[in-house]
């Protein structure tokens, strides 16, 4: 299995999708580590009912984003994930930089719950909802310097209900999160996604297949 690290600032429920799809044996990554920067974050609880560990690092504890990284990136490789694995932000609510992304380069993965590039921001949902958009979604894409920005790899679409809040169609996309999620990190576990400047290629299924030992 693809040695992965979740990241998680909050609920985790992007988290548990990744743990219930590893269980049921449709998802080929080993979580070797969840890291918090919230002590109080549900994730690292949902971490520790199924015996991952876990390991609470908070940002109020460093004086630059680049020192934080820095432990954060030791934490990680201690845990066994290294250039070849994958970082995953679940709900991280932090901008990482390019201490981090040097150490797993293109190898981090984010997902936001709007159709990036529109309403990045701890606010998507209810952003694209108050904008009186028609549509919105979710979009799981490589990380980059900036907030919820970098290569497209998946996207869902999500109707907007006419009345709708931020709230109620923040369940509905959370929902559509927590299978495209998997699904990104099950093309990762195969090998079949591949960067060309900023664009993500998908390689068929097969040919990734033939091409492991
Ligand atoms: C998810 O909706 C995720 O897309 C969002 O935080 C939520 C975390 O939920 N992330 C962002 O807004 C990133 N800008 P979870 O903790 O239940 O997985």
């Amino acid at each position: 299995p693809l040695p992965i690290a979740v990241l998680v600032s909050g609920s985790g429920s992007n988290l548990q999708s990744i743990i219930d799809r590893i269980e049921a044996g449709v998802l080929d990554v080993e979580i070797k580590l969840v890291i918090s920067n919230k002590t109080d974050a549900y994730g690292l609880e949902r971490a520790r009912k199924h015996d991952i560990p876990t390991r609470v690092l908070l940002h109020t504890d460093y004086d630059s984003r680049e020192a934080f990284d820095t432990d954060m990136v030791h934490a990680i490789r201690e845990s066994g994930v290294d250039k070849g694995g994958v970082v995953v932000m679940a709900g991280f609510m932090r901008i990482v930089t390019h201490v981090f992304l040097g150490a797993f380069e293109n190898r981090v993965i984010n997902i936001h719950p709007a159709l990036l590039p529109s309403f990045p921001g701890v606010h998507g949902q209810g952003d694209a909802a108050e904008y009186g958009v028609k549509i919105s979604g979710c979009t799981v894409h490589f990380v980059d310097e900036q907030m919820d920005h970098g290569p497209v790899i998946i996207q869902a679409a999500v109707p907007c209900l006419p009345g709708e809040g931020g709230d109620a169609l923040g369940s509905r996309i959370l929902k559509m999160e927590h299978r495209v999620f998997p699904q990104a990190l099950q093309w990762l576990a195969e090998g079949r996604l591949e960067i060309d400047e900023r664009f993500v290629r998908l390689k068929p299924a097969n040919k990734a297949m033939a091409q492991q030992p």
